[in-house]
């Protein structure tokens, strides 16, 4: 752990979006490829936390190679010696780490965190589960094994950020009372994270039936989804059928034209164009059904292309950089755990 560390947790969906690729993938490959120079980057899969909300454990394990399948088709170089990728439980210190942290995490702290709020009023039929509540303090985990210093994550994370804050702060004060060096290194602020990741363009893509939503793979009907596993024909149609507005003339206008603002969006991240240069090349056309045909064309373009180079990944050496990965995070994770061991009485002090 020579160099500062940037780490992130890409989460195992079998349902990428267009919103996850714009908002999520090409940002953290754009990251890898700038940063790896003076920085260690770590993407992991945080696979333990899949099953914190019910879920179909028969897709699980597709869903991390179908996953790893999509980023290293999107750009994602995994030769590179800098960017380690690895599945976090295959590092079994982050469990460990956990139960310890979790030992001195308040059940009031937990409480406050309003994603399980959320999450947890969503969930109807199944028991809500411990997992679900205490997850922050695995993620907590993830990160302060590795020491890293930059996060990028979506706000809907921040909160939890602050949590592995406060926690590592709480024991560096801890190792310290016991005559210990300070263990872990404290995240930078989350202030201070924002630039890394710039302004999350993914959440620019709205839902094309209810274009005042989100894109989202929560969406059960998938009509106004785009997955990238979309047969690009059927992309096209939902491009086709996506809600308008009576208006009969192409404007940027998210208030009052939120679905035609949203193609304008999506054509703008395409051709990573300005939104006003694209708005102005199309200001005036009258015919929703023109403009919507060269927007679905571009996405069929899109998926046709990010498809076929998916089909050309090389299965084998993504393996083998995970298995290189995991030996190497390994050995990092163990450090920084029986540091903590040290810290709490379970191994004599000493060295
Ligand atoms: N909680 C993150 C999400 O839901 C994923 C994640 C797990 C993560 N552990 C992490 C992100 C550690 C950053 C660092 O998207």
């Amino acid at each position: 752990m020579d160099k500062p560390t940037i780490l992130t947790g890409i989460r195992a969906n079998n349902d990428l979006q267009l919103g996850n690729y714009f908002g999520a993938i090409l940002p953290m490959i754009d990251m890898a490829k700038h940063h790896s120079d003076q920085y260690q980057i770590n993407l992991f899969v945080p696979d333990l936390h899949s099953f914190t909300t019910p879920t179909d454990l028969s897709i699980l394990q597709k869903a991390v190679t179908s996953n790893l399948r999509v980023y290293v088709a999107a750009g994602l170089t995994i030769d590179n010696a800098n960017v380690h990728i690895y599945r976090q439980s295959y590092v079994p210190a982050h469990s460990e780490l956990t139960w310890i942290l979790s030992c001195f995490t308040g059940f009031g702290e937990m409480s406050r965190m309003t994603q399980f709020k959320d999450k947890s009023t969503k969930i109807k039929e199944d028991r809500i589960s411990v997992g679900l509540f205490s997850y922050p303090i695995l993620m907590a985990a993830d990160i302060l094994l590795y020491g890293a210093s930059y996060v990028p994550v979506g706000d809907d994370q921040t909160q939890h950020l602050e949590f592995a804050r406060d926690i590592a702060t709480r024991f560096n004060t801890m190792a310290t009372k016991y005559g210990y060096q300070e263990p872990f290194i404290i995240p930078e602020p989350v202030k201070k994270q924002h630039g890394f990741f710039g302004k999350d363009q993914g959440l620019r893509i709205m839902d094309l039936v209810d274009p005042t939503k989100k894109m989202s793979k929560s969406d059960e009907l998938g009509k106004g989804v785009i997955f990238l596993s979309d047969a690009p024909e059927i992309a096209k149609k939902k491009v086709m059928s996506a809600t308008t507005d009576d208006k009969a003339t192409v404007a940027y206008n998210p208030a009052e034209q939120p679905g035609i603002s949203n193609l304008l969006e999506i054509l703008s991240l395409f051709r990573q164009q300005p939104i006003l240069d694209v708005a102005a090349e199309f200001a005036g056309m009258t015919s929703y059904g023109e403009f919507k045909s060269i927007v679905a064309d571009e996405v069929e373009k899109f998926l046709v292309e990010l498809q076929a180079n998916i089909n050309k990944v090389d299965d084998d050496a993504i393996q083998k950089k995970l298995e290189y990965s995991e030996a190497l995070v390994n050995e990092q994770a163990n450090h920084t755990l029986h540091k903590i061991q040290r810290v709490v009485g379970l191994r004599p002090a000493g060295k």
